[in-house]
C-alpha cells in the first residue's frame, strides 16, 4: 500500500534493518539517491543531447558532451566517493576497480560498491526504460589499508544492501538490506522519493517470459523445451512475451507481475552475457528477498565463487516455480 514516506524517514525508521549501523546505511543510500537524481535528470534530456549538444558544444558545466554510460559513471562515483563510508568502487566501465585512497582516510572506510551505472543502454537512443544497479559489500580487507581484489570478489550472499533506479514512465528506486524489497518512487516535482511499493513480493504465479528469441538456435536444449513449454496451451498458458532488453526494466516488470528472465549461453556469448558482480548477484539478492529464484541453470547466484571482476554467467530469475521448472529442463 502506497505511504507518505519519504525514503529518508524510511530508512530512520527502520534502522534495525540494517545489521551494521544506521549511519552508514543512510549515508551510502543518501548518495546513492543524490546520484540517481542527476543521472535521472540527463536521462531525461537525452533526446536533446544532438540538439543542444551539435558541433561538438560542451554542456552546462563547460564539459564536452559524453554517453550517457560514461557520466552516469563518474556521477555514481563522484557521489559515492564523497562519502566517508566507500573504501573502493568496481563499474561495467572501468577496467579495474578503483580505490579511493587518495587522501589516506578513504582507507579506514568500511564498505565497497559494484556499479553498472546505466543498464540497456543501448535503449536510451530510443526513449526506451534504462536503469543503475549496485551491489554492497562490507570490505573483508584489512582496515587501514586500500580495498584488494578479495573485498570485491565476495559471495553474492555476502552482499548488504542491493538495489537499482529505473528511469521510466516514473523512476524508482528499489532496494533491499535483507529485510525484504522496498521501491520508492521520484516526485519530481520535490525531487522526493516516496515509498510506494512497500515489501514487493513476486505474486503466487507468473505467466511472462523475458528472453532474447533472436539467439534461440544457439541455446542449450533445456532452455529450448522450456520455451516451448511457455508457448503450449496449459494452465495460465500460453505465456505472454516480454522483452525490454534492460534487465532492470525487465526484472522490476516481472517481479510486479510475475515473470521469468532468461539470459542463457549463446554462440556469441557462451558464459551467458551477463555480469555476475554487478548485474546478477544484487538482481538475485533482490529476487530471492522478494519470494522469487535465481540460478545460473544449476547453481544459486548468490552461492557462485566469483574469480573475475568482469566475469559472466548463464542468468535465470524470476517466480520460484518457474525457474524451478526451467531447472528442470535444464537437468533432462
Ligand atoms: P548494459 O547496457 O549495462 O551493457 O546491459 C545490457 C544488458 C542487459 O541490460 C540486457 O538485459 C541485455 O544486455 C540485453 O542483451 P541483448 O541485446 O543481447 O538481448
Ligand atoms: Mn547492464
Ligand atoms: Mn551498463
Amino acid at each position: 500500500m502506497p505511504t507518505n514516506l519519504t525514503l529518508g524517514e524510511f530508512i530512520i525508521q527502520n534502522q534495525e534493518h540494517f545489521p551494521y549501523s544506521s549511519g552508514e546505511l543512510s549515508s551510502l543510500i543518501n548518495a546513492i539517491r543524490l546520484a540517481s537524481k542527476t543521472v535521472n535528470h540527463e536521462v531525461n534530456k537525452a533526446g536533446l543531447v544532438d540538439i543542444v549538444g551539435a558541433h561538438g558544444e560542451t554542456n552546462a558545466h563547460g564539459e564536452d558532451q559524453q554517453k550517457l554510460d560514461v557520466l552516469a559513471n563518474r556521477v555514481f562515483i563522484k557521489a559515492l566517493q564523497n562519502r566517508e563510508i566507500i573504501c573502493g568502487l568496481a563499474s561495467e566501465e572501468e577496467d579495474d576497480f578503483i580505490n579511493f585512497d587518495i587522501d589516506s582516510k578513504a582507507n579506514n572506510n568500511k564498505y565497497i560498491v559494484l556499479i553498472d551505472p546505466l543498464d540497456g543502454s543501448s535503449n536510451i537512443d530510443v526513449n526506451v526504460s534504462v536503469g543503475t544497479i549496485f551491489s554492497i559489500y562490507r570490505r573483508v580487507s584489512k582496515l587501514g589499508a586500500p580495498a584488494q581484489m578479495e573485498d570485491f570478489l565476495q559471495k553474492g550472499h555476502a552482499q548488504v544492501a542491493a538495489g537499482y533506479v529505473v528511469y521510466g514512465t516514473s523512476t524508482m528506486l528499489v532496494y533491499t538490506t535483507g529485510k525484504g524489497v522496498h521501491g520508492f518512487t521520484l516526485n519530481p516535482a520535490l525531487g522526493t522519493f516516496y515509498l510506494s511499493h512497500p515489501d514487493m513480493k513476486f505474486p503466487k504465479s507468473g505467466s511472462i517470459y523475458s528472453i532474447n528469441e533472436g539467439n534461440y538456435f544457439h541455446f542449450p536444449e533445456g532452455v529450448k523445451l522450456y520455451i516451448k513449454y511457455c508457448q503450449a496451451s496449459g494452465v495460465n498458458r500460453p505465456y505472454t512475451s516480454r522483452y525490454i532488453g534492460s534487465l532492470i526494466s525487465d526484472f522490476h516488470r516481472n517481479l510486479i507481475k510475475g515473470g521469468i528472465y532468461l539470459y542463457p549461453s549463446t554462440k556469441n556469448h557462451p558464459n551467458g552475457k551477463l555480469r555476475l558482480l554487478y548485474e546478477c548477484n544484487p538482481i538475485a539478492f533482490l529476487a530471492e528477498q522478494a519470494g522469487g529464484k535465481a540460478t545460473n541453470g544449476y547453481k544459486r547466484i548468490l552461492d557462485i565463487n566469483p574469480k573475475q571482476l568482469h566475469q559472466r554467467v548463464p542468468f535465470y530469475c524470476g517466480n520460484t516455480e518457474m525457474v524451478n521448472r526451467l531447472e528442470g529442463f535444464l537437468a533432462q
